[in-house]
């Protein structure tokens, strides 16, 4: 295996606060073994996170979870962020967030809020996280604008509420969102486990773009709409994280340090904590980071493909769960021997019909 390219600064600081959250949303990235993870890193700790961070070159902080507003301390760590000069973001499902405590993350510097929707029906949205959340999101949308935050609105589209896309932009541009990020599943974590649940069919999708499309040419400038792209029906992989440990670093709310918030599960590599790591050493040195940065730890057919460089192989957490290998090619791509997997798992969400029984119950996450 050749060496590792000395990589850039880490732009990218996300600061998982905790696995602590209210909802049980079915696709949840958390771990699914989230509840044996139940330390979490003290404030002094986050600060340092976040000064080693500055210093290393990273520019943007995302704060998340599970539920970030459930750290009493996130005023003292938003205020450190801002102190810093890092552009910081909240990523939350508004729970927690009422007009006090908004005041509170504004005069402490917070730059940006994402709010999470479920859907654009009361009952989708309520069901689909397990809670009774929906209205309060809606007041939370409007605290977020009367705080003068741009807002980001984030939907998790899947088979469940595919089919309602047009009216979730409506309701994104009803509330003023500057952004809509409808984000297709990705299968990892909670959404792997109810992964038959939630794969579209194509024609479920094709309609969802077209309609994406129209409100796009509809609105221009006025809100900006991502359509997360869907690897499982493209048969092309995706840059994950945008190249491992190439731009994000995640840190888990234990302290372990991460190049994406799944790879923990990945077996037989080490991920160092930075209550024992400086994050530079944990960056540039640690095996976790360098094991698949740039192309050199590559096999075939990865190694001699033309699009090696621009997809980097794809997502290793995605080929360890579809080829129990974490060093293959990503089974989404079409050139991958494992790809029948993910053509299959297609062909099953297309042969069943809208709201046709599964084999197994949805799973809500849960710790139990
Ligand atoms: Fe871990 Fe893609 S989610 S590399």
């Amino acid at each position: 295996m050749t060496q590792a390219p000395r990589p850039g600064p880490p732009l990218w600081l996300l600061a998982e606060l905790t696995y602590r959250c209210p909802l049980h949303c079915v696709f949840c990235f958390n771990p699914v073994d989230f509840a044996q993870q139940d330390s979490e890193l003290d404030t002094e700790d986050w600060l340092r996170v976040l000064r080693e961070g500055r210093a290393l070159g990273a520019v943007q902080c995302g704060l998340s979870g599970g539920e970030p507003l459930l750290r009493d301390d996130l005023e003292i760590i938003i205020a450190e962020a801002r102190r810093l000069g890092y552009y910081t973001n909240l990523l939350t499902s508004g729970v927690g967030l009422n007009a006090q405590r908004a005041a509170a993350l504004k005069a402490a510097g917070l730059d940006h809020v994402q709010l999470s929707f479920q859907d654009s029906t009361r009952e989708m949205n309520d069901f689909l996280s397990h809670t009774k959340t929906f209205e309060l999101k809606n007041r939370v949308a409007k605290i977020i604008k009367d705080q003068g935050w741009p807002m980001v609105m984030n939907v998790v589209i899947h088979r469940l509420n595919i089919d309602h896309i047009d009216r979730i932009i409506a309701m994104a541009h009803e509330m003023g969102a500057e952004y809509l990020e409808l984000a297709n599943t990705q299968y990892y974590s909670w959404a792997f486990v109810n992964r038959d649940h939630l794969l579209p069919t194509h024609e479920q999708l094709r309609h969802a773009e077209e309609v994406t499309d129209a409100w796009r040419a509809r609105l221009g400038e006025r809100m900006r709409i991502f359509f997360v792209a869907p690897d499982y029906h493209e048969g092309r992989a995706k840059k994950c994280v945008n190249g491992w440990g190439s731009m994000f670093l995640t840190v888990a709310p234990d302290g372990t340090a991460l190049p994406c918030h799944t790879a923990k599960m990945l077996p037989g590599l080490e991920f160092p904590n930075v209550k024992a790591h400086s994050l530079s050493e944990i960056w540039f040195d640690s095996e976790g980071f360098n094991r698949y940065r740039g192309t050199g730890w590559m096999k075939e057919p990865c190694a001699s493909c033309d699009q090696r460089e621009q997809d980097l192989g794809g997502c290793r957490c995605q080929a360890y769960l579809l080829a129990q290998d974490a060093a293959a090619a990503d089974p989404v791509c079409a050139k991958s021997p494992d790809h029948h997997r993910v053509v299959e798992a297609v062909q099953r969400a297309a042969a069943r019909e809208p709201g046709g029984p599964v084999e197994h119950p949805l799973v809500f996450r849960d710790p139990a």
